[in-house]
């Protein structure tokens, strides 16, 4: 048989995977150096930034370039994110999903509707804790505000936290759940029978035209 790889459909440019893969570590880092401000029995994982102080020092910076690095890559998908009626369908079928059948289930595009929703959860969310961060930073910013705002965003900022890691667990979850799907993010590319299995009206798109997204 020939080289398999000449069969491989691009998905993801190697900046849009360097962009992602900043985003996850700058993720990791801030979950982490969170939660230890967050409960003394996580307090220990301030060790990842080097200490309480390196984390409180840290932790803001890392936030803004989560938060840009995500808007850079948000950008460039979303026009792939729209919500269709073919999506409402689709979201309308999560139970078949699950359960790992097709039957009744409509092709979804270069995103399913799972993926899209969680697309916008994702800006929510990044928007959230971008203007709670920025009226809790003491260092610069803090005091521009009254302390009863400031007490707010606090509890807005962990609320918004404990949903972002929630969804980021499904996102990994269904990343490692739908077999193929890592390598797009690792190597750019995923197999024609992956792009035909799960996301079927994207692969006629490429068929039809080879330089399309
Ligand atoms: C270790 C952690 C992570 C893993 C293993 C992972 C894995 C992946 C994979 C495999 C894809 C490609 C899915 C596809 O093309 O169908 C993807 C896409 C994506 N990831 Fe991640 N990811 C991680 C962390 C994150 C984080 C922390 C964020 C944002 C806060 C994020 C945001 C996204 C977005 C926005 C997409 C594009 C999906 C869309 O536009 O609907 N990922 N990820």
């Amino acid at each position: 048989m020939s080289d398999p790889k000449k069969y491989s459909i691009v998905r993801y440019t190697p900046g849009q995977r360097i962009n992602h893969w900043i985003i996850a570590l700058s993720f990791v880092l801030l979950a982490a150096s969170g939660l230890a401000f967050f409960h003394p029995a996580f307090y220990w994982m301030s060790n990842l930034l080097g200490g309480g102080t390196w984390s409180r020092i840290l932790h803001p910076f890392i936030g803004v370039v989560m938060f840009v690095c995500f808007f850079l890559f948000a950008i460039r998908l979303w026009r792939f994110n729209k919500i269709t009626k073919k999506d409402k369908e689709w979201l309308s079928n999560m139970s078949t999903v699950l359960k790992g059948e097709t039957a009744g289930v409509p092709d979804a595009d270069r995103y399913n509707g799972g993926q899209k929703v969680l697309f916008y959860v994702l800006v929510i969310l990044m928007l959230g804790l971008m203007a709670s961060g920025f009226v809790m930073w003491r260092e610069y910013f803090s005091h521009l505000f009254g302390i009863e705002l400031v007490r707010l965003a606090s509890l807005l900022h962990a609320i918004f936290a404990f949903l972002l890691i929630c969804v980021i667990i499904i996102h990994i979850y269904a990343a490692i759940w739908v077999k193929g799907s890592v390598r797009a993010m690792t190597r750019g590319t995923v197999s024609p029978g992956w792009a035909w299995k799960n996301h079927r009206d994207w692969y006629r798109r490429i068929v039809r035209n080879p330089d399309a997204e």
